[in-house]
């Protein structure tokens, strides 16, 4: 493939570590991997979804399971040793990665949906009543969204949502007639899967901390494509994924300040996470090994570690310049056609990701159509359907870029869009 320059990112270098996007594609789903009816290259714009796994993260899966393949904290033996140590070490790069104090403020889980019902069930159920409010917004994914309403139900705690304004944006002047001093808990996504908005978390956080509240940012988009540093948004907790940042599935991360996992009750019980057991009681774990409940995610986590090294080295300001680059370009080419509805906020105040759809096609025609030309995208409501609701559409389909992206990628996306628009006029 031909690369035009200039990139933020050596794109060619970084397309080399990835010999998933040399594939090509339109065969027989049913067959995994790329089989004889396999003729069409490979676009992939779905990476809000889903990244792809660079080699040298494939090689750390392979080399923990080729070499100290072993359970952690059970052994004295020489392979539980190396793997327990490289499992804490991956702790301590992710409190690295994103600013926390230390690997007692990272928890591993299985997604960023763990843990954010890591934190509604262990802190919310505990501490919510009928006479607190939760504050959502009108664009949280169904993670959170799903979690607070239902936690809402069972606790009493009226659950509320930050308007969204026209223009992709939320609406601050609501945020601050919804906040009051019985707000309990704020859950804030930092960028919208959906609308590429990236919201002022900080500022959302300043605002629950005036009134005593705790702040929870959902950062699946966001670590992954920007530098994000949790003490100076001053999140109380904060989620992201693995799969999203050239990392396995499988693996999320919850960051909570300390003192506040402290206080915490376990969200799971069993082994690993314990000190002491009698028949009576028991004793709890330090901190994280406390949430991390049996067999933890071991070989995940040290992928994931291997993740944050590839995207280190990159640069994470590189890795946004280039996302941000990708997103205009997107953007500017779809406005192009009148009959292109785009959301979220205009292209050089974006994430990477451009959800859209074609006057007159449904979503879902629209991507069948996308991936006859080799080009993935999600269609459906991305998990934020009241959001779908509120724009007045049932489904959108959404490009969504990463490290590996070109423009000329986006050129094949915005044909596809053009033989969809024709097909259908
Ligand atoms: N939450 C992921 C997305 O937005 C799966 O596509």
């Amino acid at each position: 493939m031909g690369i035009q320059e200039p990139y933020p990112l050596d794109v060619e270098a970084v397309r080399a570590d990835f010999p998933i996007l040399e594939r090509k594609v339109g065969g027989d789903v049913t067959v995994p991997g790329e089989g004889e009816g396999d003729t069409t290259p490979l676009v992939y714009l779905d990476n809000a979804a889903t990244s792809h796994t660079p080699e040298q993260v494939v090689g750390a899966i392979a080399d923990y399971y080729r070499s100290y393949n072993s359970n952690v904290h059970r052994g004295i033996h020489q392979l539980s040793q190396e793997a327990s140590t490289a499992y804490e070490h991956a702790h301590d790069r992710v409190a690295e990665f994103v600013g926390a104090e230390g690997r007692e403020e990272v928890v591993f889980t299985k997604n960023t949906t763990e843990a954010e019902n890591l934190v509604a069930y262990a802190w919310g159920l505990n501490e919510l009543g009928p006479e607190d409010n939760v504050v959502l917004t009108e664009m949280e994914h169904h993670a959170s969204l799903v979690t607070w309403q239902q936690i809402g139900k069972k606790t009493g705690a009226d659950v509320r949502f930050v308007r969204v304004d026209d223009d992709g944006r939320l609406d601050m002047d609501h945020a601050r007639e919804l906040v009051d001093d019985d707000t309990a808990m704020a859950n804030v996504v930092h960028v919208s899967n959906t609308l590429g908005t990236v919201n002022p978390v900080a500022e959302f956080a300043d605002l629950v901390h005036d009134h005593d509240g705790l702040i929870f940012v959902d950062g699946a988009q966001s670590v992954p494509h920007m530098p994000v540093d949790v003490q100076a948004i001053d999140a109380d907790f904060f989620a992201f994924s693995g799969h999203k940042m050239c990392g396995p599935t499988g693996i999320g991360v919850l960051y909570g300040k300390q003192h506040l996992l402290e206080e915490m009750q376990p969200y799971l019980y069993g082994g690993e996470m314990i000190r002491k057991v009698t028949f009576e009681d028991s004793e709890w774990e330090d901190l994280p090994w406390k949430f991390e409940a049996g067999t933890p995610v071991i070989a995940q986590g040290i992928a994931l570690h291997a993740a944050i090294d590839y995207l280190e080295d990159l640069g994470m300001e590189n890795v946004h310049a280039h996302e941000q680059l990708l997103a205009e370009y997107a953007y500017d080419e779809l406005t192009a056609y009148d009959d292109v509805d785009i959301y979220g906020p205009p292209g050089d105040d974006r994430a990477g990701l451009v959800a859209f759809n074609v006057d007159g096609v449904h979503a879902h025609d629209l991507s069948s159509i996308l991936n006859d030309h080799g080009v993935a995208v999600r269609a459906g409501d991305h998990c934020t359907q009241p959001l779908h609701d509120k724009l007045g559409v049932p489904a959108s389909a959404r490009a969504s870029f990463y490290i590996y992206n070109t423009r000329e990628e986006i050129d094949e996306l915005v044909e596809a869009v053009d033989d969809a628009r024709q097909l259908f006029a």
